[in-house]
């Protein structure tokens, strides 16, 4: 009689490489860390003296976006990265955001490693995008939104790292 024992080294064995590229990647397999939080602000200048002196965080660049109505200050905080925003304009976005909700939390972005793979797999789970494509972000990288309404009401973006 003919054994049909297999070992479970065989099963556990993971996939070649031609098998794996046939496995749809998953968005644990693109997403990295938590890499920076949009904080809106009345007054940059002074958010930034604050942020400076408070956690030693340094300016890395600042940036004005005249279409979106937005100034950003990029910060880095140890590992991760603070985006300070102030409204160059009161009907911009975060002109709305800060004159309905004032200053605070804007949104948390997260560091992917291939932005069309977590929008393609964020719009599998039923996520409602902002963006269905990625564009430019002031960061100089691929950006794009997820709905707050979403993700616990918290406006989300990814980042391409
Ligand atoms: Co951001």
């Amino acid at each position: 009689m003919r054994s049909l024992t297999c070992s479970s080294a065989t099963w556990l064995r993971p996939p070649g490489p031609r098998l794996a590229e046939l496995i749809p990647r998953r968005i644990t397999d693109v997403l990295t860390r938590i890499h920076h939080v949009g904080i809106a602000v009345a007054d940059l200048d002074e958010s930034i003296a604050v942020y400076r002196a408070a956690l030693g965080a340094k300016l890395l660049h600042r940036a004005l976006n005249e279409q979106e109505g937005l100034e950003a200050a990029f910060l880095s905080t140890g590992d991760g990265e603070v985006e300070l925003m102030r409204a160059t304009r009161p009907e911009s976005p975060v002109g709305k955001f800060l004159a309905k909700r004032g200053p605070g939390l804007h949104h948390v972005a997260y560091g992917v490693t291939n932005i069309a793979q977590a929008l393609a797999d964020a719009r599998a789970a039923g996520l409602e995008l902002i963006d269905s494509e990625p564009r430019m972000g002031m960061h100089g990288s691929l950006i794009a939104f997820v709905h707050p309404k979403s993700l616990g009401g918290v406006l989300t973006e990814f980042v391409e790292t």
